[in-house]
């Protein structure tokens, strides 16, 4: 996975390399979701037969190949001309969801018509009645779920992207959003800042609480998720409004610079859930390893971003297949290894947190 992180930061401009791989802030949260999962060791168990293993397991109640989904990434028509339209393709021929955005590049339907499980990323708006219009739209176009991104009242100071100024090429835009996106141009004329998130802080609304997502239950019987949680309180009161699976996640370190890596939330979220609803964590997964790891600390599934958009931009379509094959086969490597038939098995495995990351023999 290296190599090809190595290779998308040479062939992509550096400004949109920098939009993708960047954090808030000074990146220390971006920095310890790595060595979240580097400090932790796992304890394979021996002489289990695992001759038939598999990797298969459901979310939200459907099959999947493995237990990860392709976590909700905008503008993806900054790293291919077709966008979301190759993410959706990749992961139906997976046999994994792909979640699409609301700051998608391309229209819903489109991507839905391509095939596979299709969630659909909300982000709460200003606008309520475009809000609730986006529900619908993803309910009609036949999204299987629903997940709404708790974390983002606007979005995190991404230094890197003040200091480019960066904003999105004339030929690519939030298609679900509003034409002529006046913050954008503003930003773009005093050409200071980032316009993304200029445009960004127009349009989401600050002023989301759990009534709202209380509100988005009542309003929806697709299968609700809700992302952006490491508190377990948060967790619990997630559960009481409905939510069917949330997503231990702090933005790939992209939101509150400083918060909690995800891995290291998980364990008091997992049990202040209890089995009431599924939990996925995403944040720094980069290997089959992370992903048991992730399980053996209660996860039912895992999300990953930018691993995705490493494999887009370093080999295309073909590129980002092989980074869920490599995903796939390290993970099913890994299960065996620890002496796991499945994925739910791996829960029982014990996990130690070691004080200090051992540098990796490749380091
Ligand atoms: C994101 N993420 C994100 N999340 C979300 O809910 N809506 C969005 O539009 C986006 N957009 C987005 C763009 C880019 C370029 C990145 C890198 C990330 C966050 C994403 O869904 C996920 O939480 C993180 O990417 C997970 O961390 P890793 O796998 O990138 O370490």
């Amino acid at each position: 996975m290296r190599e090809i992180e190595a290779v998308a930061a040479d062939v992509l401009p550096g400004e949109i390399w920098e939009f993708i791989s960047g954090g808030s802030g000074e990146e220390r949260t971006l920095a310890a979701n790595r060595s979240s999962f580097d400090r932790i060791f796992l304890t394979p168990r021996v002489l289990r037969d695992v001759s038939e293993c598999s990797a298969a397991a459901e979310l939200l109640g459907r099959p999947v190949s493995l237990p990860l989904a392709l976590a909700p990434v905008a503008y993806q028509r900054l790293i291919h001309p077709e966008g979301e339209l190759v993410a959706a393709r990749v992961a139906a021929d997976a046999g994994v969801p792909f979640v699409v955005g609301t700051l998608s590049s391309v229209p819903v339907e489109q991507v839905v018509a391509v095939g596979g499980q299709v969630w659909f990323q909300l982000y709460w708006l200003r606008d309520r009645v475009r809000t609730f219009d986006l529900v619908r739209r993803a309910e009609e176009a036949g999204c299987t779920a629903l997940m709404l991104t708790a974390d983002v009242p606007w979005m995190g100071r991404r230094l890197r992207d003040i200091r480019n100024g960066f904003r999105l090429p004339a030929s690519i835009r939030a298609v679900h959003l509003a034409e002529g996106a006046d913050a954008e141009t503003t930003a773009h004329r005093s050409g200071l800042g980032s316009a993304v998130a200029a445009h960004t802080a127009q349009e989401f609304s600050p002023s989301i609480t759990w009534s709202s997502l209380e509100e988005l239950r009542s309003a929806t019987s697709l299968p609700l998720v809700v992302k952006g949680i490491l508190a377990p309180e948060d967790a619990r009161r997630a559960v009481t409004a409905g939510a069917d699976a949330i997503v231990v996640s702090n933005h790939g370190g992209r939101q509150l610079d400083g918060a909690l890596p995800s891995l290291d939330a998980l364990p008091a979220v997992v049990e202040a859930v209890s089995g009431h609803c599924e939990v996925l964590l995403d944040s720094g997964v980069r290997s089959g390893t992370d992903i048991l790891k992730a399980l053996a600390l209660g996860a039912n599934g895992v999300l990953i971003g930018r691993p995705f958009l490493w494999g887009l931009a370093a080999g295309g379509e073909d590129g980002a297949r092989l980074v869920l094959e490599l995903l796939g086969g390290e993970f099913a490597d890994a299960l065996g290894l620890a002496g796991c038939r499945t994925p739910r098995e791996a829960a029982a495995l014990a996990a130690t947190a070691y004080p200090h990351a051992a540098p990796g023999y490749l380091d």
